[in-house]
């Protein structure tokens, strides 16, 4: 597959700018194109703008800010784009000009280009019909604000190629895009049940169930947001309600078209008043209300085929910031509930239709079951990919077992040469979920721990001596079992953002899936304790050097570095090697003299006071007792044969999870407080 090496945006506008601010944020060079030199410039100060606010906020630094700014090219010359990978539309909502753009476009760009909309009301496939390379046009919807906002929706039509499919999932996750996929449909995914969010909520208020501050507190409660739907809708324009609900109630209508109430406040030029006291006595009505419409209406997309469960759930989350997505929602309350819930609204609006999808999985009488782990095959390689990006990808049984299942398919797939584990949206795996753990401990199911880690373990065993090259894409952040994950893979390929980390002790644990034998046995013992006892990260720099990464790679060559590896055969990633100068102090502050004074807090020997300082300082803010642990570990980990360190590190499993220390660092952390740690 070729690569996407140069991006270009068509339309400085609020999107058009926003787009490709993120594009050059993510270290990518792209080209801005818009009609006059003043709407170019001010899309650059709008970019200029919106970054002096994070470098006010300290997210980026000024130097920062430059190279971002360095990376966008204005211009007004569209042979500017003549060979760009990919070109994105964000110029007016007006059907004839997008027409004559793509009409353009198609003529200047070279045959390579994919052309994509980012339209919100129209077809897709609409656009593509009148170019010569329908094959090579797809959608990519963007929200508000796309520099900030992660979610985008990939729309192929049904003329779109894999191969332009896959480039454009490639080009997302190149600019740290939570993509999904979904149908040329009206609204396409979200804006499916966003539009009927605010439809639903101009009736209530309509009907006269409650006033406006009470509508808002039940949506907050019910979906678990920040703003309600009439504030939001006083934020991005009233007439935006209105051409939205307008343009799907044409094509799906009345329960989507726009209520009588909304147009009047939109004549009106007003606000929505948001003054006024909330009667709680109300609130239920209104999240049953909430409840009935947009589960109904995400049903009937999933039944559609618009997008799957997981994807409506992401974007939910990630697109408008719901807590929990509809089909957790689902699960939460119950199918009955969601059913009777359901034909409520069924009752009130003739048009909308009990989704067979809900009667099926009442007839289950099971809560629905989410997939977190794809697989897919692309050539003699096969990808495994966990896509819960909402949660950066983090383990928990679910994801594992998950994992297990799609490693076993590829496995038993004769024409499988490698299998790569990858993360989707912009980490790899960020750790497992901890709430888990803490709930396991309080109520003193320990062994359902011990179960879990031995299942990883055991999982992590066979993908390090699986017969296949088993291969670790790691092309963001990876902490504590994803970077166990990663070290368990018999080659790990990296591009400049791969990185690792075991934050355990900080938390009142040891890292438990393998992580400090593997690292021992790569880099020895003693920088393995430095690494676990101060849980510093490791940036891809690092890791390169240590010979822990096998291949780095620029983030659009990852493909072919990949293929070249396999044609190469395995690694050996435990061969003999030399620690860089540059980590000998590191692990000189762990050798056995100096690991006694270290966990006493005292500065270790023989190395710069400053760093001995340091060190001395981070590890005192460890738990005590999981270093005490982590260490002996280590120690007898030395020696003995991979799954034989692994049983000493399950034989101190129940201890670990079993001290007060583990229960208050683990809450600790999701309670967003510092722990005090009492070393038991
Ligand atoms: N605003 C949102 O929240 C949102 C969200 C998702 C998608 N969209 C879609 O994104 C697109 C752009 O929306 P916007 O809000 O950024 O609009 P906008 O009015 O802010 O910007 C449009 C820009 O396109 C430029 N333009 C117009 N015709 C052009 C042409 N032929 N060549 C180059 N530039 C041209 C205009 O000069 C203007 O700068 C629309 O299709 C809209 O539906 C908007």
């Amino acid at each position: 597959m070729s690569q996407i090496n140069k991006i270009a945006v068509i339309g400085a506008g609020t999107m058009g700018s926003g787009i490709v601010q993120k594009i050059a944020q993510e270290g990518i060079n792209v080209v801005m194109v818009d009609i006059k030199e003043e709407f170019v410039e001010r899309g650059i100060n709008n970019i200029r703008q919106t970054l002096k606010q994070a470098v006010s906020r300290k997210i980026l630094s000024p130097e920062q800010v430059h190279d971002i700014l360095s990376r966008v090219i204005g211009t007004c010359d569209y042979e500017m784009v003549a060979d760009a990978d990919l070109v994105i539309e964000a110029v007016f909502e007006d059907k004839q000009i997008k027409y004559d753009l793509f009409e353009k476009l198609d003529k200047i760009c070279q045959p390579k280009t994919i052309l994509a909309t980012n339209t919100s009301s129209y077809y897709v496939h609409e656009f593509a019909d009148k170019i010569s390379r329908p094959d090579r046009f797809i959608g990519m919807h963007y929200f508000y604000h796309p520099a900030k906002n992660r979610l985008l929706e990939i729309i192929p039509h049904d003329g779109t190629s894999a191969e332009t499919l896959e480039k454009t999932a490639l080009a997302a996750k190149l600019h740290a895009k939570t993509a999904i996929v979904v149908k040329d449909a009206p609204g396409f995914a979200v804006n499916r049940f966003f539009v009927p969010f605010c439809n639903e909520s101009v009736r209530m208020l309509e009907e006269g169930l409650a006033n406006i501050p009470t509508i808002e507190a039940g949506a907050k409660k019910a979906l678990g947001i920040g703003m309600g739907p009439f504030e939001l809708m006083n934020v991005s324009g009233i007439p935006i309600a209105v051409h939205a609900s307008t343009t799907l109630g044409n094509e799906l209508g009345p329960f989507y078209a726009t209520p009588a109430l909304l147009k009047t406040q939109m004549d009106s030029g007003e606000y929505w008043d948001l003054n006024g006291d909330v009667d709680e006595s109300k609130i239920p009505a209104v999240i049953d209300w909430y409840y009935g419409a947009l589960l109904g209406v995400t049903a009937t997309l999933v039944q559609e085929g618009v997008a799957s469960m997981e994807d409506t759930d992401r974007g939910a989350k990630v697109g408008l910031r719901w807590s929990r997505g509809p089909f957790e929602i689902m699960n939460e309350i119950g199918i009955e509930k969601t059913c009777q819930l359901v034909e409520a609204i069924c009752q009130k609006y003739p048009d909308f239709k009990m989704p067979e999808f809900l009667i099926k999985q009442k007839e289950i009488g099971k809560p629905f079951v989410f997939n977190y782990v794809d697989l897919h095959t692309r050539g003699d390689i096969a990808y495994i990919t966990i896509n819960r990006p909402e949660a950066m990808n983090a383990l928990n049984e679910t994801v594992f077992a998950q994992i297990g299942q799609r490693f076993e398919e590829a496995e038993q797939n004769p024409g499988v040469k490698a299998i790569v584990f990858q993360g989707a949206g912009k980490a790899f795996v960020a750790g497992a979920d901890i709430k888990w753990f803490v709930d396991k401990i309080k109520a003193d199911k320990i062994d359902d721990i011990y179960a879990f880690t031995r299942k990883g373990q055991d999982l992590l065993l066979k993908i390090e001596n699986s017969d296949k090259l088993t291969i670790a894409l790691l092309d963001g952040l990876s902490l504590g079992g994803g970077s166990e994950l990663a070290l368990a893979c018999q080659a790990i390929v990296a591009t400049p953002a791969g990185s690792m980390g075991f934050p355990e002790t900080a938390i009142g644990i040891f890292p438990g899936q393998g992580g400090m034998l593997r690292m021992a046995r790569q880099v020895g013992p003693q920088l393995a304790k430095y690494y676990v006892f101060t849980g510093s990260p490791l940036n891809a720099e690092d890791l390169q050097a240590l010979g822990i990464f096998t291949r780095l790679a620029a983030p659009g060559e990852v493909d072919s570095t990949i293929s070249q590896l396999v044609s190469e055969g395995k690694p050996d990633k435990y061969r003999q090697r030399e620690l860089p100068d540059k980590f000998k102090p590191l692990a000189k502050m762990c050798s056995s003299d100096n690991v006694a004074r270290l966990l006493a807090g005292e500065p270790p020997e023989g190395v710069p006071e400053d760093l001995a300082a340091k060190t001395a300082k981070i590890v005192s803010s460890k738990a005590p007792l999981a270093l005490k642990m982590a260490n002996e570990i280590i120690d007898a980990q030395v020696g003995k044969a991979i799954p034989e360190a692994v049983e000493v590190e399950l034989s101190r499993l129940h201890e670990s999870f079993g001290a007060a220390d583990a229960l208050e660092g683990l809450s600790s952390f999701s309670q967003k407080r510092k722990p005090t740690y009492q070393g038991k």
